[in-house]
């Protein structure tokens, strides 16, 4: 069977983690499942997220996942540890990541995370954050409209939308944690909306723990292997490929859409 590095998200946002991914492991496979079917997943209950996060986990150990990495914030926070009771291979997140590479940064005193509102709702940025630095003043802003308009595809809406969420704190922070794998994508909005903040995300860091696991647990892919990418939409590939393109190349990547949840 042909064994795959899962890739998990809600929708377009883990592409750009997935990006990083293909070019860095360029033997291995990787199979990436956007849920466009139950996107946003900011909207939903931790009950919600745990039974997508279950079903996602299975269906990719099934189609020969060797390692999930979940490149969502809202489901690594909700529901990891419910994931990984059900299926037998490592899964990992990007919360812990992310933040510890923050901190490496030292004049980071003041910080506003930007995520969704089950992110915000479940505390654990900020748990995190204080775990690992009790100095750090951390303030919570949930931006739904971000995750709408990149999905849309309706990037000419954005700026407009980020101010609204930032402008009332960009006085009092440093730095701003881009804590939904979405935002990301329209980073340079943002550095050219606050010029003086520093934006920190989680792909340098997911990057580092998939090559720390895989030497670790001796998973690496043959330096023979031609990698295969399959880029799967719970709901509608179209929709996916379209709100992406601008940022992630399929060339050479397959398609496949629906059939993992009990949609009709
Ligand atoms: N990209 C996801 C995250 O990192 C969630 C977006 C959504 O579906 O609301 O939190």
């Amino acid at each position: 069977m042909m064994e795959y590095i899962g890739v998990v998200d809600s929708g377009v946002g883990g592409l750009d983690i997935l990006k990083v991914l293909i070019k860095e492991f360029n033997h291995e496979n990787f199979y990436y499942i956007g849920d466009n079917l139950n996107l946003p997943y900011g909207a939903k209950t931790k009950e919600q997220l745990e039974q997508y996060g279950i079903v996602l986990a299975q269906y990719l150990e099934a189609q020969g996942a060797k390692m999930i990495v979940i490149a969502c914030n809202t489901l690594s926070l909700n529901a990891i540890e419910i994931m990984r009771e059900h299926v037998s291979i490592p899964i990992y997140g990007i919360v812990r990541p992310t933040i510890k590479g923050m901190l490496n940064h030292k004049n980071i005193k003041h910080v506003l995370v930007l995520a969704t509102q089950a992110t915000v709702n479940s505390h654990r940025y900020v748990d995190f954050l204080n775990e690992l630095d009790q100095d750090v003043i951390v303030y919570q802003q949930v931006a739904p409209k971000l995750v709408d308009y990149i999905e849309g595809n309706k990037i000419a809406l954005i700026d407009d939308a980020i101010k609204e969420y930032v402008d009332i704190y960009q006085k009092k922070i440093d730095g701003i944690i881009l804590g939904c794998t979405h935002y990301p994508i329209v980073r340079d909005h943002f550095i050219k909306l606050y010029p003086h903040l520093e934006f920190f995300d989680s792909r340098q860091q997911m990057k580092q723990l998939v090559k720390e696991k895989l030497n670790e647990l001796n998973m690496k892919a043959s330096i023979n292997n031609k990698q295969v990418i399959k880029i799967h939409a719970s709901k509608s590939i179209s929709d996916l490929k379209s709100a992406s393109e601008h940022f992630f190349n399929y060339d050479n990547v397959q398609l496949l859409e629906g059939g993992i949840f009990l949609e009709q």
